[in-house]
């Protein structure tokens, strides 16, 4: 994921007013907010060599009418291509997953384990919100800090989050040992104080 401009932000919030705001709610299908999660560019291994116990997953469902039009009919056939994808809730008639968030704790530290909303509903605080409720939870079971990686180092900022220098980042993050590391793709590790 790479910044996009104030420009490039108006045109999608543009797209996600006329589409409506998604709702919001809990769930337990980590599966589909991890293909969400790859289709909006967030580098995510599914076999996860480090240990990560989930806490909490959140999505953001657009009713089902959002969806529609020749851009929504288009969609509809894209997400039946992709397992996973936000086709699997609007088939079921619940709407179509265009966002979603994953707390996770890994070696007792709280960490963002995926965040992302579809281009056309990003710049409406949506990404916000699902922080959020994330941050909210973390600090209701104690957390005193938050880690994540940044490929948009941008939006996390804006929530208070911090660039922590790769010497005192702490090393469950994969990112460390992958050969792409500040080679093509410049992730930053970032922390938030609860
Ligand atoms: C990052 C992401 C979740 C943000 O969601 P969003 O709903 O568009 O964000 P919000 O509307 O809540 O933005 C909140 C603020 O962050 C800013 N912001 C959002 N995305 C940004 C970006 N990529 N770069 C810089 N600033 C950004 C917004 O301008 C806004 O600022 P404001 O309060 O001054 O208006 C979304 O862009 C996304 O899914 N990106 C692809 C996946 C990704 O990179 N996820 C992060 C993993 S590290």
């Amino acid at each position: 994921m790479v910044e996009i401009s104030k420009n490039e932000r108006g045109v999608a919030r543009e797209g996600a007013e006329a589409a409506g705001m998604p709702e919001i709610s809990e769930m337990d299908d980590y599966d589909a907010l991890v293909a969400l999660f790859i289709r909006n560019e967030l580098e995510f291994s599914v076999d996860d060599e480090i240990p990560t116990d989930i806490i909490k997953c959140w999505k953001a469902v657009a009713a089902r009418a959002d969806a529609g039009g020749e851009r929504g009919a288009r969609n509809e056939g894209e997400d039946k291509a992709r397992p996973g994808g936000g086709g699997a809730a609007s088939d079921k008639g619940e709407g179509r997953l265009v966002g979603g968030c994953v707390l996770a704790l890994r070696e007792g530290a709280f960490i963002i384990d995926g965040i992302a909303a579809e281009p056309e509903y990003r710049a409406q605080k949506l990404g916000s919100k699902l922080l959020g409720l994330a941050l909210g939870e973390a600090k209701a079971r104690g957390g005193r800090e938050m880690f994540l990686v940044a490929r948009a180092p941008g939006f996390f900022r804006k929530h208070g989050f911090v660039t922590v220098p790769r010497d005192g980042a702490p090393t469950f993050f994969e990112c460390f040992g992958c050969p792409q590391y500040n080679v093509s793709c410049f992730p930053e590790v970032m922390r938030l104080a609860l």
